[in-house]
Order: C-alpha cells, then structure tokens, then sequence
C-alpha cells in the first residue's frame, strides 16, 4: 500500500462507481418530464458531473489498475446512457397516450363521409329516358345554338309569324338563337336519317326570356318524335297512356285536348287523370282532376317537307315534355329556381 494521500485503491473507485451506478437507476426512473431527464443527464454525465468526479479519483491509482478501473467506468457510463435512452422513451409514450386520452372520445359518434348524388333533374331526365328507350326510342342531340332555320322556319313557324311571339327567343346573332325548345332535334334528326321508320328523343337544355315561380331563362326539355308509314293518333295517346303510367301513376289516364303548334296538325295538349286525388279534384290539379303535362300532336306535313320526307308516304307523331314540370309535380315542389340554387338542403332530399 503507498501514502493514502497519493494513491486510492481500486475497490474504492470500483465502489464509487456503482454506487453512482445504483443512484442513477434509483433517480431516472423518478424523471417526470424531459426537462428533468435533461437535468439529472447534467449531474450524471456532465462535464462538472458525478461520473467526472469520480473519475478524477483514477489519477490517483497505481499505472498497472487504471485499465481494470477504466472498463468498470465505462460500463457505468453505458449504463446510465441506457437508462436515459430508455426513460426518454419512457417519458415520451407517457406523452403519446396522454394526448391519445385527451382528443379521443371513442363514444362520439363517427363522421359520415360526404356521398355525392345525382341532381334530381337528372335523375328525372334518367327516369323520362328509360322509359323512352323501353319503347324503343332511339337518343338523339342537337346544339343549344341553333339557327333560325331549325328552331324556326322548318317548324312551320316563318319569319312575321304570331307564334314567334309565345317563345320569348334569347337572340346570339341575325337569324341565330338559344333555342327556345327541342324541337328542332326533329328537324335534324329527319334531315339526317333519310328514310322512315324513324323514332328518337332528344333530351336538352332550352331558353326563354321568362322568369317567375315556374319558368326559369334555362329549363330542360324531352322530345319524341315517331315517323313510319300510318302513325295515327291512337298510336300518339297509347304511347303517351303508357309513358305517363311509367313516370307518374299506374293508373293514369290520358285526355287529349285540342291546341294549336305550328309544327303539328292536329295539335293537342296532354293531360293526365290527377295522381294525387286519382281525378276527385285537390289543389294539386286545380279541383279539375287533370293535370297538363306536355304539348303534342301530328307532325305537320309542312314540316315532312321541309325535312326531305313524302307527307304522302309517311305519318307520324311528336311531343315535347318539360323536364322540371315533371321533376315538380313528381315531389310536389312549388318553385323551379330551386333546381338551380344548389342548395344542398333542397338536393339532399331526393
Ligand atoms: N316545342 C313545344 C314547346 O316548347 C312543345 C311541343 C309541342 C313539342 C308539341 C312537340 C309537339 O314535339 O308536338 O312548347
């Protein structure tokens, strides 16, 4: 043994250390937070802290015993570096769950995800069509622009004619239109397929300078137009009998009433026994039992002409069909300017 002043013996140091060793896996587990964690990682391994404290002890051993002291340190040092990695973690799933704890209420109820739908016009346009294409309608299109010629003349409604008047016309150019409806489409459709048999319908968007509760600038509209060989009037109302049975009532009848359209001859108004009072008389159909759904008629021979057909050689019959009307007394809805609203209160219902 040398002077007790200038050497220490290694089993001291060795006590030291893992006493330090014991301390800090007593302290470290104590941390309640990162700042702690950080303070106690200070006094343990920092520069001033323990471990260097007890390491300036190592100076004082005798040469040959540094080594053995060295790996013990070093073994201490790892051991706390382990003990902070492991209450850090610790501390921070500590943090996790507490945050989890604070924002999950698993008793509220969940959030829906936004579904889209289709447009109730669409899905009344949809529904029109089907029943169309059932009896044996081909589609057919034709542009909102459209000349004069189709929207007008070749419907049998020349320039000066009164009837212009009843289509309030949206005019883009001399002699070019919004058009006012779809009948055009049976102009363009004739024009293109040469020969009869020829059935179509056209579903589109049509203008008018009008606007109130029930007439809006832009509204949509179905035609139909049946072309053949001795097409005759009870052909047009057992077509419509059916029709109208698909979309608004199986017992619906059909009434016929004369009108006039420069494009038909003769012309009719249809109307249909009332879904809602089956023909008693409610507020629905004005107390008359009927209610008025589309215009139609046999096509004008003036018109087959036009067109490039033999009015000697064929018949046929046409209709046009307005989209919102239909969409309107289906759900019973008072004002039109709500199809175009889009608000999503209104739409959701259907
Ligand atoms: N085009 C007419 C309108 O918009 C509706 C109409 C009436 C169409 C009789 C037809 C028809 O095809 O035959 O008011």
């Amino acid at each position: 043994m040398g002077s007790p002043n200038q050497t220490t013996d290694i089993s001291e140091l060795v006590e030291a250390l893992n006493l330090l060793r014991d301390e800090a896996e007593r302290d470290l587990p104590q941390a309640s937070s990162e700042q702690d964690l950080e303070q106690l990682r200070v006094a343990f391994l920092g520069k001033k802290g323990k471990l260097s404290g007890v390491l300036r002890m190592m100076g004082k051993l005798p040469k040959d015993a540094r080594p053995e002291a060295g790996k013990v340190a070093n073994g201490v040092r790892d051991r706390i570096n382990g003990l902070l990695t492991e209450n850090a973690q610790r501390l921070e799933d500590a943090k996790m769950a507490a945050a989890l704890q604070e924002r999950i209420d698993v008793t509220l109820p969940g959030r829906a995800p936004l579904s889209g739908g289709q447009h109730i016009l669409n899905q009344t346009r949809d529904l029109i069509l089907d029943v169309l294409k059932g009896l044996g309608f081909e589609m057919a299109r034709g542009p909102e622009v459209e000349h004069d010629f189709y929207n007008f003349e070749a419907l049998n409604i020349p320039e000066e004619h009164p009837a212009r008047d009843m289509q309030d016309t949206f005019y883009i150019a001399d002699r070019v239109v919004l058009r006012t409806h779809t009948s055009p489409v049976q102009i363009r459709s004739m024009m293109s397929a040469k020969t009869p048999p020829l059935r179509v319908a056209c579903f589109g968007r049509v203008y008018r300078h009008d606007h109130d509760v029930t007439h809006s600038p832009m509204f949509h509209q179905i035609e139909g137009l049946f072309v053949d060989k001795n097409v005759s009037m009870a052909d047009l109302k057992g077509t419509l009998e059916i029709f109208t049975q698909k979309i608004f009532d199986d017992e619906a009848k059909v009434r016929l009433r004369p009108s006039f359209f420069p494009f038909t001859e003769p012309s009719v108004e249809v109307d249909i026994s009332c879904f809602a009072c089956k023909g008693a008389g409610c507020r629905l159909c004005s107390h008359t039992g009927w209610i008025e759904i589309m215009g139609a008629g046999m096509v004008d021979p003036e018109v087959f002409k036009m067109s490039g057909y033999d009015p000697e050689e064929c018949t046929g019959f046409a209709f046009g069909i307005g989209v919102e009307r239909v969409a309107m007394l289906r759900h019973g809805i008072s004002d039109i300017r709500l199809f175009f609203e889009n608000d999503l209160r209104f739409l959701k219902q259907f």
